[in-house]
Protein backbone atom coordinates (compact mmCIF):
# COMPACT_ATOMS: atom_id res chain seq x y z
CA UNK A 1 0.00 0.00 0.00
CA UNK A 2 0.58 3.56 -0.80
CA UNK A 3 2.39 5.35 2.25
CA UNK A 4 3.03 9.20 3.22
CA UNK A 5 6.39 10.73 2.26
CA UNK A 6 7.93 13.84 4.15
CA UNK A 7 5.58 16.08 1.42
CA UNK A 8 2.40 14.85 1.80
CA UNK A 9 2.77 14.53 5.72
CA UNK A 10 4.08 18.34 5.77
CA UNK A 11 1.34 19.34 3.40
CA UNK A 12 -1.55 17.98 5.55
CA UNK A 13 -0.07 18.99 8.47
CA UNK A 14 -0.31 23.04 7.53
CA UNK A 15 -3.54 22.40 6.04
CA UNK A 16 -5.26 21.51 9.15
CA UNK A 17 -3.62 23.77 10.92
CA UNK A 18 -4.17 26.47 8.63
CA UNK A 19 -8.17 25.54 8.92
CA UNK A 20 -8.11 24.97 13.03
CA UNK A 21 -7.90 29.09 12.76
CA UNK A 22 -10.30 29.39 10.20
CA UNK A 23 -12.88 27.85 12.30
CA UNK A 24 -11.66 29.73 15.64
CA UNK A 25 -12.22 32.72 13.69
CA UNK A 26 -15.90 31.65 12.77
CA UNK A 27 -16.63 30.48 15.91
CA UNK A 28 -15.40 33.82 17.46
CA UNK A 29 -17.81 35.32 14.76
CA UNK A 30 -14.96 36.78 12.93
CA UNK A 31 -15.87 35.09 9.86
CA UNK A 32 -19.39 34.99 7.94
CA UNK A 33 -20.84 31.45 7.24
CA UNK A 34 -20.57 33.49 3.52
CA UNK A 35 -16.97 33.94 4.20
CA UNK A 36 -15.87 30.73 5.41
CA UNK A 37 -18.14 28.95 2.90
CA UNK A 38 -15.18 28.93 0.53
CA UNK A 39 -12.43 27.89 3.11
CA UNK A 40 -14.47 24.76 4.88
CA UNK A 41 -15.44 23.46 1.28
CA UNK A 42 -11.50 23.54 0.29
CA UNK A 43 -11.50 21.02 3.25
CA UNK A 44 -14.55 18.33 2.41
CA UNK A 45 -16.87 20.36 4.95
CA UNK A 46 -20.54 20.76 3.38
CA UNK A 47 -23.25 21.99 5.23
CA UNK A 48 -26.32 20.66 5.27
CA UNK A 49 -29.88 20.28 6.05
CA UNK A 50 -29.27 19.16 9.84
CA UNK A 51 -25.37 19.74 10.27
CA UNK A 52 -22.02 20.46 8.67
CA UNK A 53 -21.24 16.93 6.53
CA UNK A 54 -17.03 16.13 6.55
CA UNK A 55 -16.45 13.77 3.32
CA UNK A 56 -12.94 12.20 4.01
CA UNK A 57 -11.35 10.86 0.82
CA UNK A 58 -10.21 6.98 0.14
CA UNK A 59 -7.66 7.39 -2.81
CA UNK A 60 -8.54 4.64 -5.02
CA UNK A 61 -10.79 2.99 -2.43
CA UNK A 62 -7.70 1.24 0.01
CA UNK A 63 -7.44 1.72 3.29
CA UNK A 64 -5.65 -0.08 5.87
CA UNK A 65 -6.82 -2.15 9.19
CA UNK A 66 -5.50 1.25 11.49
CA UNK A 67 -7.10 3.37 8.78
CA UNK A 68 -10.15 1.70 9.46
CA UNK A 69 -9.87 1.61 12.82
CA UNK A 70 -9.37 5.59 13.31
CA UNK A 71 -12.34 5.98 10.84
CA UNK A 72 -14.10 4.29 13.31
CA UNK A 73 -12.85 5.68 16.33
CA UNK A 74 -13.92 9.16 14.31
CA UNK A 75 -17.56 7.95 14.04
CA UNK A 76 -17.93 7.51 18.14
CA UNK A 77 -16.03 10.06 19.39
CA UNK A 78 -17.37 12.62 17.13
CA UNK A 79 -20.08 11.48 14.70
CA UNK A 80 -23.16 9.39 16.08
CA UNK A 81 -21.10 6.22 16.11
CA UNK A 82 -21.76 5.86 11.75
CA UNK A 83 -20.15 6.64 8.83
CA UNK A 84 -21.57 6.44 5.43
CA UNK A 85 -20.02 5.51 2.41
CA UNK A 86 -20.60 6.62 -1.05
CA UNK A 87 -20.12 6.13 -4.45
CA UNK A 88 -16.80 7.94 -5.11
CA UNK A 89 -14.37 5.81 -2.73
CA UNK A 90 -15.35 8.52 0.20
CA UNK A 91 -16.67 8.40 3.71
CA UNK A 92 -18.87 10.60 4.69
CA UNK A 93 -19.90 12.31 8.04
CA UNK A 94 -23.20 13.29 8.58
CA UNK A 95 -22.91 14.93 12.43
CA UNK A 96 -19.32 16.90 13.23
CA UNK A 97 -19.93 19.62 15.12
CA UNK A 98 -18.06 22.33 13.78
CA UNK A 99 -15.59 22.89 16.48
CA UNK A 100 -14.37 19.24 16.51
CA UNK A 101 -13.47 19.24 12.92
CA UNK A 102 -10.01 20.24 12.84
CA UNK A 103 -9.65 17.69 15.58
CA UNK A 104 -10.82 15.27 13.43
CA UNK A 105 -8.81 16.08 10.36
CA UNK A 106 -5.55 15.65 13.21
CA UNK A 107 -6.82 12.45 13.64
CA UNK A 108 -7.07 11.81 10.09
CA UNK A 109 -3.43 13.02 9.53
CA UNK A 110 -2.05 10.59 12.01
CA UNK A 111 -3.07 7.59 9.98
CA UNK A 112 -2.40 9.60 6.48
CA UNK A 113 -6.02 10.35 5.56
CA UNK A 114 -7.38 13.47 4.86
CA UNK A 115 -10.54 15.57 3.15
CA UNK A 116 -8.38 18.08 0.81
CA UNK A 117 -10.32 18.46 -2.41
CA UNK A 118 -13.40 16.63 -1.46
CA UNK A 119 -15.09 18.89 -2.53
CA UNK A 120 -14.92 22.06 -4.56
CA UNK A 121 -14.18 22.81 -8.25
CA UNK A 122 -10.58 21.07 -8.52
CA UNK A 123 -9.59 17.40 -9.34
CA UNK A 124 -11.35 15.21 -7.03
CA UNK A 125 -10.21 12.15 -5.24
CA UNK A 126 -9.09 9.76 -7.58
CA UNK A 127 -11.16 6.30 -7.59
CA UNK A 128 -10.40 2.43 -8.98
CA UNK A 129 -11.39 -0.97 -9.50
CA UNK A 130 -11.76 -2.01 -5.99
CA UNK A 131 -10.75 -5.56 -7.07
CA UNK A 132 -7.12 -3.85 -8.13
CA UNK A 133 -3.98 -6.45 -7.49
CA UNK A 134 -6.44 -9.30 -6.34
CA UNK A 135 -8.66 -9.36 -9.68
CA UNK A 136 -7.09 -12.12 -12.22
CA UNK A 137 -6.62 -10.98 -15.76
CA UNK A 138 -6.10 -7.31 -15.14
CA UNK A 139 -3.78 -5.09 -17.88
CA UNK A 140 -2.16 -3.73 -14.87
CA UNK A 141 -3.12 -2.44 -11.27
CA UNK A 142 -5.03 0.97 -11.69
CA UNK A 143 -3.52 2.04 -8.37
CA UNK A 144 -0.47 2.43 -9.75
CA UNK A 145 -1.16 5.81 -12.11
CA UNK A 146 -4.51 6.47 -9.88
CA UNK A 147 -1.83 7.48 -7.42
CA UNK A 148 0.12 9.13 -10.18
CA UNK A 149 -2.08 11.50 -10.39
CA UNK A 150 -2.89 11.89 -7.00
CA UNK A 151 0.25 13.49 -6.80
CA UNK A 152 0.34 15.17 -9.32
CA UNK A 153 -3.29 16.58 -8.60
CA UNK A 154 -2.97 17.10 -4.90
CA UNK A 155 -3.29 21.43 -4.86
CA UNK A 156 -2.20 21.41 -8.70
CA UNK A 157 -2.19 25.32 -8.73
CA UNK A 158 -3.16 25.51 -12.50
CA UNK A 159 -6.06 23.19 -11.38
CA UNK A 160 -7.88 24.72 -7.88
CA UNK A 161 -10.54 26.44 -9.58
CA UNK A 162 -11.91 24.84 -12.73
CA UNK A 163 -15.15 25.85 -14.17
CA UNK A 164 -16.26 22.64 -12.30
CA UNK A 165 -15.51 19.63 -10.32
CA UNK A 166 -13.76 17.11 -12.07
CA UNK A 167 -13.55 13.47 -11.31
CA UNK A 168 -11.32 10.67 -12.29
CA UNK A 169 -11.51 6.81 -12.30
CA UNK A 170 -9.52 4.11 -13.80
CA UNK A 171 -9.60 0.68 -14.13
CA UNK A 172 -7.02 -1.84 -15.28
CA UNK A 173 -9.16 -4.90 -16.20
CA UNK A 174 -11.37 -5.23 -19.45
CA UNK A 175 -14.44 -5.79 -16.67
CA UNK A 176 -15.34 -1.94 -15.60
CA UNK A 177 -16.11 -1.96 -12.10
CA UNK A 178 -15.14 1.66 -11.86
CA UNK A 179 -18.06 2.85 -13.79
CA UNK A 180 -15.28 4.94 -16.07
CA UNK A 181 -17.05 5.94 -18.77
CA UNK A 182 -19.23 7.86 -16.09
CA UNK A 183 -16.49 10.03 -15.26
CA UNK A 184 -15.25 13.21 -16.29
CA UNK A 185 -11.66 11.16 -17.34
CA UNK A 186 -11.95 7.47 -17.47
CA UNK A 187 -8.87 5.53 -17.84
CA UNK A 188 -8.83 1.79 -18.95
CA UNK A 189 -5.28 -0.11 -18.62
CA UNK A 190 -4.59 -1.87 -21.72
CA UNK A 191 -0.66 -3.55 -23.37
CA UNK A 192 -0.42 -2.44 -27.00
CA UNK A 193 1.53 -4.85 -29.73
CA UNK A 194 4.99 -3.85 -27.64
CA UNK A 195 3.42 -5.68 -24.52
CA UNK A 196 3.51 -1.92 -23.13
CA UNK A 197 0.96 -0.80 -20.22
CA UNK A 198 -0.62 2.31 -21.12
CA UNK A 199 -3.81 3.71 -20.86
CA UNK A 200 -7.18 4.41 -23.13
CA UNK A 201 -8.39 8.01 -22.16
CA UNK A 202 -12.37 8.54 -21.55
CA UNK A 203 -13.09 11.99 -21.73
CA UNK A 204 -16.84 13.74 -21.41
CA UNK A 205 -18.64 11.08 -19.41
CA UNK A 206 -21.01 11.90 -16.37
CA UNK A 207 -24.19 11.44 -14.35
CA UNK A 208 -26.02 14.48 -12.93
CA UNK A 209 -28.43 16.97 -14.87
CA UNK A 210 -27.28 15.88 -18.10
CA UNK A 211 -25.87 12.10 -18.19
CA UNK A 212 -23.49 11.51 -21.06
CA UNK A 213 -21.56 8.64 -21.93
CA UNK A 214 -17.07 9.31 -22.36
CA UNK A 215 -15.74 9.44 -25.51
CA UNK A 216 -12.18 7.86 -26.49
CA UNK A 217 -10.21 11.06 -26.99
CA UNK A 218 -6.59 8.60 -27.75
CA UNK A 219 -6.41 5.12 -27.49
CA UNK A 220 -3.12 4.55 -26.27
CA UNK A 221 -1.12 6.75 -23.52
CA UNK A 222 2.26 5.22 -21.88
CA UNK A 223 3.23 5.73 -18.27
CA UNK A 224 5.92 8.15 -19.24
CA UNK A 225 3.43 10.84 -20.97
CA UNK A 226 -0.12 10.09 -18.66
CA UNK A 227 0.35 13.33 -17.18
CA UNK A 228 1.18 15.56 -19.31
CA UNK A 229 -1.69 13.94 -21.56
CA UNK A 230 -3.83 14.95 -18.37
CA UNK A 231 -2.81 18.27 -18.11
CA UNK A 232 -3.29 19.33 -21.64
CA UNK A 233 -6.83 17.96 -21.23
CA UNK A 234 -7.63 19.75 -18.02
CA UNK A 235 -5.67 22.94 -19.97
CA UNK A 236 -8.32 23.18 -22.77
CA UNK A 237 -10.87 22.55 -20.23
CA UNK A 238 -10.28 25.46 -17.71
CA UNK A 239 -9.67 27.59 -21.11
CA UNK A 240 -12.90 26.49 -22.93
CA UNK A 241 -15.46 25.39 -20.35
CA UNK A 242 -18.14 27.38 -19.64
CA UNK A 243 -18.39 29.74 -16.52
CA UNK A 244 -21.06 31.15 -17.44
CA UNK A 245 -23.62 28.47 -16.20
CA UNK A 246 -23.12 26.36 -14.00
CA UNK A 247 -25.30 23.67 -14.96
CA UNK A 248 -23.22 23.87 -17.98
CA UNK A 249 -20.00 23.89 -16.84
CA UNK A 250 -18.35 19.80 -16.75
CA UNK A 251 -16.38 19.22 -19.74
CA UNK A 252 -19.26 16.59 -20.71
CA UNK A 253 -21.21 19.71 -22.31
CA UNK A 254 -17.73 21.61 -23.33
CA UNK A 255 -16.94 17.72 -25.43
CA UNK A 256 -20.95 17.83 -26.39
CA UNK A 257 -21.13 20.91 -27.78
CA UNK A 258 -17.55 21.03 -29.61
CA UNK A 259 -17.68 17.74 -30.65
CA UNK A 260 -14.95 15.40 -29.65
CA UNK A 261 -12.42 16.17 -32.82
CA UNK A 262 -11.82 19.21 -31.78
CA UNK A 263 -11.43 18.90 -28.37
CA UNK A 264 -9.25 15.87 -29.30
CA UNK A 265 -7.40 18.78 -31.69
CA UNK A 266 -6.80 20.97 -29.08
CA UNK A 267 -5.71 18.43 -26.81
CA UNK A 268 -2.89 17.23 -29.26
CA UNK A 269 -2.15 20.67 -30.24
CA UNK A 270 -1.09 21.62 -26.26
CA UNK A 271 0.25 17.69 -25.58
CA UNK A 272 2.78 18.71 -28.03
CA UNK A 273 3.81 21.51 -26.30
CA UNK A 274 4.13 20.10 -23.23
CA UNK A 275 4.68 16.39 -23.58
CA UNK A 276 8.86 16.79 -23.30
CA UNK A 277 9.08 18.94 -20.17
CA UNK A 278 9.29 17.77 -16.70
CA UNK A 279 5.47 16.09 -16.71
CA UNK A 280 7.50 13.17 -17.98
CA UNK A 281 7.30 10.24 -15.56
CA UNK A 282 10.66 8.82 -15.01
CA UNK A 283 10.89 4.87 -14.72
CA UNK A 284 12.74 4.79 -11.27
CA UNK A 285 9.44 6.64 -10.13
CA UNK A 286 7.09 4.32 -11.73
CA UNK A 287 9.16 2.00 -10.22
CA UNK A 288 9.10 3.31 -6.44
CA UNK A 289 5.39 3.35 -6.97
CA UNK A 290 5.14 0.21 -7.96
CA UNK A 291 6.69 -0.97 -5.21
CA UNK A 292 4.18 -0.16 -2.53
CA UNK A 293 1.51 -1.82 -4.76
CA UNK A 294 3.87 -5.15 -5.05
CA UNK A 295 1.46 -8.26 -3.68
CA UNK A 296 1.33 -9.55 -0.21
CA UNK A 297 3.26 -12.45 0.57
CA UNK A 298 0.81 -14.85 -1.10
CA UNK A 299 1.53 -18.02 0.30
CA UNK A 300 1.77 -21.41 -2.36
CA UNK A 301 -1.86 -23.18 -2.12
CA UNK A 302 -3.68 -25.92 -4.17
CA UNK A 303 -6.36 -23.96 -6.38
CA UNK A 304 -9.41 -24.91 -3.74
CA UNK A 305 -9.62 -25.60 -0.49
CA UNK A 306 -11.18 -29.10 0.65
CA UNK A 307 -11.81 -27.07 3.80
CA UNK A 308 -13.50 -24.57 2.13
CA UNK A 309 -15.99 -26.71 -0.21
CA UNK A 310 -17.07 -28.80 2.78
CA UNK A 311 -17.83 -25.76 4.67
CA UNK A 312 -19.78 -25.06 1.85
CA UNK A 313 -21.58 -28.14 1.42
CA UNK A 314 -22.57 -28.30 5.25
CA UNK A 315 -23.92 -24.73 5.63
CA UNK A 316 -26.57 -23.38 3.17
CA UNK A 317 -26.30 -20.17 4.64
CA UNK A 318 -22.49 -19.46 4.16
CA UNK A 319 -22.73 -21.03 0.66
CA UNK A 320 -25.44 -18.57 0.00
CA UNK A 321 -22.97 -16.00 0.88
CA UNK A 322 -19.96 -17.53 -0.99
CA UNK A 323 -22.69 -17.73 -4.21
CA UNK A 324 -23.23 -13.78 -3.98
CA UNK A 325 -20.61 -12.65 -2.21
CA UNK A 326 -16.93 -13.88 -2.71
CA UNK A 327 -15.02 -13.90 -5.91
CA UNK A 328 -12.43 -15.49 -7.57
CA UNK A 329 -8.83 -14.23 -6.37
CA UNK A 330 -6.33 -14.55 -9.02
CA UNK A 331 -3.89 -16.20 -6.41
CA UNK A 332 -4.46 -19.89 -6.48
CA UNK A 333 -6.12 -20.91 -3.28
CA UNK A 334 -7.40 -17.14 -2.08
CA UNK A 335 -10.49 -15.30 -2.90
CA UNK A 336 -12.17 -11.66 -2.72
CA UNK A 337 -14.37 -11.23 -0.20
CA UNK A 338 -17.02 -8.35 -0.77
CA UNK A 339 -19.09 -6.85 2.73
CA UNK A 340 -22.05 -5.76 2.02
CA UNK A 341 -23.04 -2.68 3.73
CA UNK A 342 -26.88 -3.21 2.36
CA UNK A 343 -28.56 -5.26 5.35
CA UNK A 344 -32.07 -5.50 5.05
CA UNK A 345 -33.52 -2.43 6.72
CA UNK A 346 -30.41 -0.50 7.12
CA UNK A 347 -29.55 3.06 5.18
CA UNK A 348 -27.31 1.63 2.30
CA UNK A 349 -23.58 2.22 3.02
CA UNK A 350 -24.07 3.11 6.49
CA UNK A 351 -21.29 1.15 8.83
CA UNK A 352 -21.56 1.59 13.33
CA UNK A 353 -17.98 2.22 14.47
CA UNK A 354 -18.33 -0.99 15.58
CA UNK A 355 -18.61 -2.60 12.44
CA UNK A 356 -15.46 -0.49 10.99
CA UNK A 357 -13.41 -1.89 13.84
CA UNK A 358 -14.78 -5.56 13.37
CA UNK A 359 -13.90 -5.19 9.60
CA UNK A 360 -10.46 -3.97 11.03
CA UNK A 361 -9.51 -7.01 12.79
CA UNK A 362 -10.89 -9.43 10.27
CA UNK A 363 -8.52 -7.67 7.68
CA UNK A 364 -5.51 -7.62 10.11
CA UNK A 365 -6.43 -11.77 10.68
CA UNK A 366 -7.20 -13.00 7.19
CA UNK A 367 -6.30 -10.30 4.40
CA UNK A 368 -2.90 -8.41 5.41
CA UNK A 369 -4.76 -5.51 6.30
CA UNK A 370 -6.14 -4.23 3.42
CA UNK A 371 -9.89 -3.19 3.02
CA UNK A 372 -11.15 -1.63 -0.25
CA UNK A 373 -14.08 0.63 -0.23
CA UNK A 374 -16.60 0.22 -3.67
CA UNK A 375 -18.39 2.96 -5.61
CA UNK A 376 -21.31 0.69 -4.79
CA UNK A 377 -21.12 1.77 -1.07
CA UNK A 378 -19.75 -1.52 0.07
CA UNK A 379 -16.50 -2.81 1.45
CA UNK A 380 -14.18 -5.60 0.35
CA UNK A 381 -11.40 -8.06 2.11
CA UNK A 382 -9.53 -8.59 -1.06
CA UNK A 383 -6.92 -11.18 -0.22
CA UNK A 384 -8.23 -14.45 1.75
CA UNK A 385 -7.41 -17.51 1.89
CA UNK A 386 -10.18 -19.75 0.69
CA UNK A 387 -9.79 -21.98 3.91
CA UNK A 388 -9.86 -18.49 6.13
CA UNK A 389 -13.57 -18.12 4.45
CA UNK A 390 -15.43 -19.71 6.88
CA UNK A 391 -14.28 -17.46 9.45
CA UNK A 392 -14.35 -14.47 7.99
CA UNK A 393 -18.10 -15.15 7.49
CA UNK A 394 -18.95 -16.19 10.88
CA UNK A 395 -16.77 -13.10 12.04
CA UNK A 396 -19.24 -10.48 9.51
CA UNK A 397 -22.16 -12.29 10.65
CA UNK A 398 -21.00 -11.38 14.59
CA UNK A 399 -20.68 -8.31 13.39
CA UNK A 400 -24.16 -8.04 11.29
CA UNK A 401 -22.13 -7.69 8.13
CA UNK A 402 -22.66 -11.12 6.09
CA UNK A 403 -25.99 -10.11 4.14
CA UNK A 404 -25.56 -12.02 0.86
CA UNK A 405 -26.81 -9.71 -1.42
CA UNK A 406 -23.86 -8.53 -3.58
CA UNK A 407 -25.06 -7.50 -6.98
CA UNK A 408 -28.76 -8.21 -6.27
CA UNK A 409 -31.67 -6.52 -5.56
CA UNK A 410 -31.24 -5.22 -2.02
CA UNK A 411 -27.46 -4.32 -3.18
CA UNK A 412 -28.81 -0.52 -4.01
CA UNK A 413 -26.95 2.38 -4.31
CA UNK A 414 -28.97 5.25 -2.81
CA UNK A 415 -27.67 9.19 -2.00
CA UNK A 416 -28.90 10.39 1.14
CA UNK A 417 -32.25 12.34 0.32
CA UNK A 418 -34.02 14.33 2.07
CA UNK A 419 -32.89 12.67 5.21
CA UNK A 420 -29.61 15.13 5.10
CA UNK A 421 -29.34 16.35 1.62
CA UNK A 422 -30.06 20.22 1.46
CA UNK A 423 -30.51 19.83 -2.19
CA UNK A 424 -33.18 16.78 -2.45
CA UNK A 425 -35.94 16.43 -4.09
CA UNK A 426 -37.30 13.87 -2.77
CA UNK A 427 -36.21 10.96 0.17
CA UNK A 428 -33.72 8.15 -0.79
CA UNK A 429 -32.64 6.17 2.05
CA UNK A 430 -36.58 4.93 3.26
CA UNK A 431 -37.28 4.12 -0.01
CA UNK A 432 -34.57 1.86 -0.49
CA UNK A 433 -35.13 0.34 3.25
CA UNK A 434 -39.06 -0.84 2.02
CA UNK A 435 -37.95 -1.96 -1.41
CA UNK A 436 -35.14 -4.31 0.56
CA UNK A 437 -37.86 -5.44 2.86
CA UNK A 438 -40.19 -6.50 0.22
CA UNK A 439 -37.02 -8.50 -1.31
CA UNK A 440 -35.80 -9.55 2.16
CA UNK A 441 -36.32 -13.04 0.91
CA UNK A 442 -32.34 -13.42 0.17
CA UNK A 443 -33.96 -16.89 -1.61
CA UNK A 444 -36.02 -15.03 -3.80
CA UNK A 445 -33.01 -12.04 -4.56
CA UNK A 446 -30.91 -14.90 -5.69
CA UNK A 447 -33.91 -16.76 -7.69
CA UNK A 448 -33.80 -13.08 -9.43
CA UNK A 449 -29.85 -12.66 -9.86
CA UNK A 450 -28.26 -10.07 -10.48
CA UNK A 451 -30.41 -6.69 -10.54
CA UNK A 452 -28.41 -3.02 -10.13
CA UNK A 453 -31.04 -0.85 -8.38
CA UNK A 454 -30.05 2.60 -8.03
CA UNK A 455 -31.72 5.81 -6.63
CA UNK A 456 -31.30 9.67 -6.42
CA UNK A 457 -33.12 11.93 -4.37
CA UNK A 458 -32.39 14.22 -6.98
CA UNK A 459 -31.32 15.22 -10.77
CA UNK A 460 -27.54 15.86 -9.08
CA UNK A 461 -27.34 11.60 -9.61
CA UNK A 462 -25.28 11.12 -6.20
CA UNK A 463 -26.42 7.52 -6.65
CA UNK A 464 -26.24 6.85 -10.18
CA UNK A 465 -29.85 6.07 -11.05
CA UNK A 466 -28.84 7.01 -14.68
CA UNK A 467 -27.13 3.47 -14.80
CA UNK A 468 -29.54 1.17 -12.89
CA UNK A 469 -31.05 -1.45 -14.27
CA UNK A 470 -33.31 0.03 -12.36
CA UNK A 471 -32.94 3.53 -11.51
CA UNK A 472 -35.13 5.49 -9.38
CA UNK A 473 -35.07 9.30 -9.35
CA UNK A 474 -37.25 11.64 -6.61
CA UNK A 475 -38.62 14.71 -8.38
CA UNK A 476 -40.86 17.07 -6.52
CA UNK A 477 -44.41 17.54 -7.99
CA UNK A 478 -45.87 20.38 -6.06
CA UNK A 479 -44.87 19.58 -2.48
CA UNK A 480 -44.89 16.32 -2.81
CA UNK A 481 -42.35 13.47 -3.46
CA UNK A 482 -42.32 11.38 -6.82
CA UNK A 483 -40.34 8.61 -8.46
CA UNK A 484 -39.44 8.32 -11.56
CA UNK A 485 -38.35 4.81 -12.84
CA UNK A 486 -35.64 4.68 -15.80
CA UNK A 487 -35.05 0.72 -16.87
CA UNK A 488 -31.67 -0.65 -19.31
CA UNK A 489 -29.05 2.01 -17.42
CA UNK A 490 -25.43 0.06 -16.85
CA UNK A 491 -22.60 1.47 -15.74
CA UNK A 492 -19.74 -1.20 -16.66
CA UNK A 493 -17.74 -1.09 -20.23
CA UNK A 494 -21.44 -1.97 -22.18
CA UNK A 495 -22.00 1.59 -20.84
CA UNK A 496 -25.71 2.54 -20.92
CA UNK A 497 -27.98 4.63 -20.07
CA UNK A 498 -31.49 3.84 -18.54
CA UNK A 499 -34.56 5.02 -20.66
CA UNK A 500 -37.91 6.44 -18.45
CA UNK A 501 -40.54 4.32 -18.49
CA UNK A 502 -43.19 6.50 -18.20
CA UNK A 503 -45.04 8.94 -15.62
CA UNK A 504 -43.39 8.86 -12.16
CA UNK A 505 -45.01 7.34 -8.94
CA UNK A 506 -45.79 8.33 -5.66
CA UNK A 507 -43.90 7.24 -2.61
CA UNK A 508 -46.51 5.30 -1.26
CA UNK A 509 -46.75 3.57 -5.00
CA UNK A 510 -43.09 2.91 -5.89
CA UNK A 511 -42.41 0.17 -4.20
CA UNK A 512 -45.35 -1.84 -6.25
CA UNK A 513 -43.76 -0.53 -9.36
CA UNK A 514 -40.73 -1.97 -8.55
CA UNK A 515 -42.18 -5.32 -7.76
CA UNK A 516 -44.49 -5.22 -11.24
CA UNK A 517 -41.00 -4.57 -12.89
CA UNK A 518 -39.17 -7.80 -11.54
CA UNK A 519 -42.06 -9.75 -11.60
CA UNK A 520 -42.05 -8.62 -15.50
CA UNK A 521 -38.60 -10.02 -16.18
CA UNK A 522 -39.37 -13.05 -13.78
CA UNK A 523 -42.09 -13.53 -16.24
CA UNK A 524 -39.90 -12.72 -19.83
CA UNK A 525 -36.82 -14.09 -18.88
CA UNK A 526 -35.90 -17.48 -21.17
CA UNK A 527 -34.15 -18.92 -18.32
CA UNK A 528 -32.48 -18.48 -14.97
CA UNK A 529 -29.25 -16.83 -16.89
CA UNK A 530 -31.03 -14.61 -19.17
CA UNK A 531 -30.12 -11.35 -15.99
CA UNK A 532 -32.60 -8.36 -16.13
CA UNK A 533 -30.20 -6.81 -18.58
CA UNK A 534 -29.87 -9.35 -21.34
CA UNK A 535 -33.99 -9.75 -20.67
CA UNK A 536 -34.45 -6.01 -21.12
CA UNK A 537 -32.28 -5.85 -24.29
CA UNK A 538 -34.29 -8.87 -25.98
CA UNK A 539 -37.96 -7.96 -24.75
CA UNK A 540 -37.35 -3.71 -24.35
CA UNK A 541 -39.46 -1.70 -22.19
CA UNK A 542 -42.84 -2.45 -23.70
CA UNK A 543 -43.85 -5.17 -21.31
CA UNK A 544 -42.67 -3.17 -18.52
CA UNK A 545 -44.78 -0.19 -19.42
CA UNK A 546 -47.64 -2.28 -19.95
CA UNK A 547 -47.88 -4.37 -17.01
CA UNK A 548 -47.08 -0.35 -14.82
CA UNK A 549 -49.77 1.20 -16.45
CA UNK A 550 -52.16 -1.38 -17.22
CA UNK A 551 -54.75 0.19 -14.83
CA UNK A 552 -54.02 3.76 -15.68
C1 LIG B 1 -25.41 15.30 1.17
C2 LIG B 1 -24.38 15.77 0.57
C3 LIG B 1 -24.23 15.88 -0.94
C4 LIG B 1 -24.36 16.99 -1.70
C5 LIG B 1 -24.69 18.39 -1.24
C6 LIG B 1 -24.09 16.62 -3.07
C7 LIG B 1 -24.12 17.49 -4.14
C8 LIG B 1 -23.98 17.13 -5.43
C9 LIG B 1 -24.18 17.99 -6.57
C10 LIG B 1 -24.57 19.45 -6.50
C11 LIG B 1 -23.95 17.26 -7.69
C12 LIG B 1 -24.05 17.73 -9.14
C13 LIG B 1 -22.78 18.26 -9.59
C14 LIG B 1 -22.67 18.58 -11.06
O1 LIG B 1 -23.46 18.12 -11.89
O2 LIG B 1 -21.76 19.31 -11.42
C15 LIG B 1 -23.59 15.95 -7.26
C16 LIG B 1 -23.25 14.90 -8.10
C17 LIG B 1 -22.78 13.69 -7.66
N1 LIG B 1 -22.60 13.30 -6.36
FE1 LIG B 1 -23.22 14.29 -4.73
N2 LIG B 1 -23.82 15.30 -3.10
C18 LIG B 1 -23.91 14.81 -1.83
C19 LIG B 1 -23.72 13.52 -1.43
C20 LIG B 1 -23.27 12.56 -2.24
C21 LIG B 1 -23.20 11.19 -1.87
C22 LIG B 1 -23.55 10.62 -0.49
C23 LIG B 1 -22.74 10.52 -2.94
C24 LIG B 1 -22.59 9.06 -3.04
C25 LIG B 1 -23.50 8.19 -2.52
C26 LIG B 1 -22.47 11.49 -3.98
C27 LIG B 1 -21.94 11.22 -5.24
C28 LIG B 1 -22.16 12.02 -6.35
C29 LIG B 1 -21.99 11.57 -7.71
C30 LIG B 1 -21.47 10.22 -8.14
C31 LIG B 1 -22.41 12.62 -8.54
C32 LIG B 1 -22.49 12.61 -10.06
C33 LIG B 1 -21.31 13.23 -10.62
C34 LIG B 1 -21.38 13.40 -12.10
O3 LIG B 1 -20.95 12.51 -12.83
O4 LIG B 1 -21.84 14.45 -12.57
N3 LIG B 1 -22.82 12.70 -3.53
N4 LIG B 1 -23.61 15.89 -5.89
S1 LIG C 1 -28.67 13.15 -5.70
FE1 LIG C 1 -29.46 15.07 -4.97
S2 LIG C 1 -30.48 14.45 -3.09
FE2 LIG C 1 -29.06 12.86 -3.53
S3 LIG C 1 -27.23 13.44 -2.40
FE3 LIG C 1 -27.02 14.16 -4.50
S4 LIG C 1 -27.64 16.26 -4.37
FE4 LIG C 1 -28.45 15.25 -2.55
Amino acid sequence: MYRYDEFDHGFVKQRTKQFRGQVQRRLNGELTEDEFKPLRLMNGLYLQLHAYMLRVAIPYGTVNSNQMRKLGHIARKYDKGFGHFTTRQNIQYNWPTLKDVPEILDELASVEMHAIQTSGNCIRNVTADHYAGAIADEAADPRVVAEVIRQWSSLHPEFTFLPRKFKIAVTGHAHDRAAVKFHDIGLIAKKNDAGEVGFEVLVGGGLGRTPMIGKTIRDFVGYTDILSYLEAVLRVYNLYGRRDNKYKARIKILVHERGIEEIREKVEAEWAEIRTGNLELPQEELDRINAYFADPDFEDLDITSREFEVRKFENREFAQWVRSNVKPHKKAGYAIADISLKDIGEAPGDISAEQMEAVADLADKFSFGEIRATHEQNLVLPHVKQADLFAVWEGLKAAGLATSNIGLISDMIACPGLDYCALANARSIPVAQRIAQRFESLDRQHDIGELKLKISGCINACGHHHVGHIGILGVDRKGEEYYQITLGGDATENAALGERVGPAFSYDDVVDAIDTIVATYLEVRESKDEDFLQAYGRVGITPFKEKLYAAH
